[in-house]
């Protein structure tokens, strides 16, 4: 059932988003609208039915964690389209797929995204939490993005800088949320063949492969079958990824858990500081492959929350919640959740 129509967009009514979350979460809208360009989106917010009504920009869907319902409208990123400007510059907007546009890259001689191959979602979505697998984050070949201001609807230019990104976070994380609807994104990619190999396990499959001089495609076909080997495809089980952040310790911290557990795994992080894999503590804590009634802990990443069918988003939120007490009990660490919580929690 549709509300009303414009040239190409319909505006729909308490419409399901099961089909838009990789969790696969039941969640209701009050309005749902796809937009596929910049008049779209104006046309839309200028709508004075909606003005004083929440909003949820939706990518790939793959980073969030819906309640039931969802009171205000939300607007689906369609925005299709990549321009080679020459020089490895790239400009995608926002609604391709994320891994479309890595295979899209490597087809075109280019290098420099191919750790990042298969990370579900949108490349709107890339930069909000500054993506990142195997070594390589998408700061690391990032120019600049435009994203529209939602309230002046003016377009505005982001430099790398202006985003702030770090460890998954960006200005559109922190002070900027909810402000911005990012539009599109430039890159600058390399075509010298040099690839990002630190990452141990990226190697292996290459020498398993018997890959000794790999191009990028072999790093990326690697790239995809270690992801497929840990990590819950989301066509079959709902998933959101990563659920929480790898948390960041003081070396005291660090030592006094090491003394108890001395296998446990760091990574380097400001002096004073390492990162601890929050994989490795939830496993610890013995929630590795748990299941409570339709969700659960990822039998083979620990770090992943699943819906094995039927879950809410309160019953992941609520299992997320004993986690994270079990963890600070055991560790004395806080554990940040990593995906995006929408709403009853957030109104
Ligand atoms: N580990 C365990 N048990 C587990 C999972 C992990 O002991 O169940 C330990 C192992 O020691 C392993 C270490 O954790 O060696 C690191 O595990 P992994 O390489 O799988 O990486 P991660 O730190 O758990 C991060 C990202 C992933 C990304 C991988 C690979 C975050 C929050 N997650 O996971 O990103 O694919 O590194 O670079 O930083 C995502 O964001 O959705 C995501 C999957």
């Amino acid at each position: 059932m549709y509300f009303f129509t414009f040239v190409k967009m319909k505006i729909l009514k308490n419409h399901s988003l099961k089909q838009y979350n990789t969790f696969g979460l039941e969640c209701t809208a009050d309005f749902f609208v796809e937009v596929y360009s910049l008049t779209d989106i104006e046309i839309v917010f200028a709508k004075k039915e909606f003005q004083s009504i929440p909003k949820l920009i939706l990518g790939g869907g793959s980073n969030i964690l819906l309640y039931d319902v969802f009171k205000g409208l939300v607007v689906k990123m369609c925005l299709t389209g990549i321009k080679d400007y020459g020089n490895g510059i790239i400009k995608v907007a926002a609604g391709e797929n994320w891994h479309d546009f890595v295979l899209w890259t490597l087809d075109n001689g280019y290098n420099g995204l191919e750790n990042l191959s298969l990370i579900p979602g949108s490349t709107g979505a890339a930069p909000m939490q500054n993506i990142g697998a195997y070594g390589v984050e998408i700061k690391d070949c990032f120019v600049e993005l435009e994203a529209l201001h939602i309230s002046s609807k003016v377009l505005h230019t982001f430099s790398k800088k202006d985003c702030q990104f770090g460890y998954r976070e960006s200005i559109f994380k922190s002070s900027e949320k909810g402000n911005y609807i990012i539009c599109s994104m430039t890159l600058q990619l390399k075509n010298d063949g040099l690839l990002n190999l630190g990452y141990g396990v990226i190697n292996n499959v290459l020498e398993q492969r018997c890959i000794s001089s790999p191009t990028a495609k072999d790093v990326s076909d690697a790239v995809i079958s270690i992801r497929k080997s840990k990590l819950p495809d989301p066509n079959k089980i709902g998933n959101s990824g990563s659920f929480f952040k790898n948390p960041v310790i003081s070396m005291n911290l660090f030592n006094s858990i090491k003394d108890r557990w001395c296998d446990i795994p760091s990574f380097p992080a400001k002096h004073d500081f390492v990162k601890v894999p929050a994989g490795w503590l939830i496993e610890k804590a013995g929630w590795k492959g748990k299941r409570f009634s339709e969700c659960g802990v990822h039998n083979k990443q620990a770090l992943v929350l699943v819906n094995h069918g039927s879950a809410s988003g309160e019953e992941i939120f609520n299992l997320a919640t004993m986690i994270q007490s079990s963890i600070f009990e055991l560790f004395e660490i806080n554990l940040q959740i990593e995906v995006n919580i929408i709403g009853k929690q957030t109104e």
